[in-house]
């Protein structure tokens, strides 16, 4: 007798109401990478990203172009992309290896490497965008213009990242007003994308279903938006069901639940990218990710940094094996 089933998979049982499938914008590497205490080896980042790869991702954010100083634990940003680019042991004809960039200089380091797609990331209240941009919001949206519009000119993909959309450590409750302004903003500089980001994980889901609502009476389709939820309430799963029903296919996650935020210390780490699978898996909602090679991936990874994955389902389905 067993208490789990023996594939280590859930039984599919699908829900109305909800996407088909869901692609997984992987962020491990990048935010939850960026907020550990120890430098990565290029070499480690490396290996987990190709690992993530073969496990199934298809859009593995892999670093950051910003000012080394501010986030030390990315400043190999070159490196790394150089490493993942070699044309000797390639990736994977559809996966894509997004970059944060805040400014054109950040732009210019990315497009030297051949990069497609970036990401610029806002902020909806003014306390975070003094922290991570050393701006004000508007300040931090006219520096994302030209980036926009040169990465556009250069047929780069543009993401729009928005963080403090629910609660901000300095300022508390996020008015929906507030979020839905800067949202449109960025979508009106022309990102083709835009991650809604919970960023130190207050939101709950009713709260989730009035942003998203707010949103759309915006005019602001689902069709364009990503969530983005990290964890530290144990909310990050009930908040990316509500996203769903309300018709969001872009959902952001961290293998092993690795992450935070340097600049907003309350942030703990990401939803954890298998408990999302194991989510999706159960409800019939296709990914293309095989969690077994994602979870043993994960297991490396802890392994690396020499503490347990937080994953509620990578601590399970690892135990199975023992
Ligand atoms: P600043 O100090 O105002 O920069 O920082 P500046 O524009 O005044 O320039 C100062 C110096 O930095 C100059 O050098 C620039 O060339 C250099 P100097 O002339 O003095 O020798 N510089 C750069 N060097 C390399 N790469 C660059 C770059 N830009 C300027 N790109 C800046 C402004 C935006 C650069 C800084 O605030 C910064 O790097 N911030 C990044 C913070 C960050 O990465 N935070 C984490 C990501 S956001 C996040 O995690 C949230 C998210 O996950 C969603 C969520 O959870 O909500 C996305
Ligand atoms: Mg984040």
């Amino acid at each position: 007798m067993t208490d789990q089933p023996p594939t280590g998979l859930p039984m599919a049982v699908p829900a109305a109401g909800l996407p088909a499938r869901v692609r997984i914008h992987e962020v491990g590497a990048r935010d939850g990478l960026q907020n550990e205490r120890a430098v990565v080896p290029v070499e480690v980042k490396t290996e987990f990203i190709r690992r993530l790869a073969a496990a199934g991702l298809t859009t593995i954010e892999a670093t950051s172009f910003v000012h080394p100083k501010w986030v030390p634990q990315l400043a190999d940003a070159e490196q790394l992309m150089e490493a993942l680019g070699d044309p000797a042991a390639p990736l994977g004809p559809d996966v894509r290896l997004p970059v944060l960039v805040p400014n054109e200089r950040g732009l210019d380091r990315a497009l030297a490497l051949g990069v497609r797609e970036i990401a610029v990331f806002g902020s909806a209240t003014e306390s975070f965008a003094k922290a991570n941009l050393n701006r004000t919001v508007d300040e931090s949206l006219a520096m994302f213009a030209p980036v926009v519009a040169k990465a556009e000119a250069a047929g780069v993909r543009v993401r729009g990242y928005l963080s403090m959309c629910f609660g901000d450590p300095w300022e508390g409750p996020v008015p929906i007003a507030q979020v839905v302004r800067v949202s449109r903003a960025l979508l009106d500089l022309g990102c083709d994308e835009l991650s809604l980001g919970d960023t130190i994980g207050v939101a709950t889901p009713g709260h989730v279903a009035a942003l998203l609502t707010g949103l759309a009476e915006a005019g602001v389709a689902a069709d364009r938006l990503a969530v983005h939820f990290h964890d530290t309430y144990g909310q990050a799963l009930a908040n990316t069901l509500e996203a769903l029903r309300h018709g969001i296919a872009v959902v952001d996650a961290s293998a092993g639940g690795l992450g935070g935020c340097p600049y907003a210390k309350s942030a703990t780490g990401n939803l954890a990218t298998e408990d999302l699978v194991w989510m999706l898996n159960g409800l019939g909602i296709h990914t293309g990710v095989d969690l077994g090679l994602l979870t043993a991936t994960s297991v490396w990874m802890a392994a690396h940094l020499g503490r347990p994955s937080p994953s509620r389902t990578v601590r399970a389905l690892s135990h199975k094996e023992q």
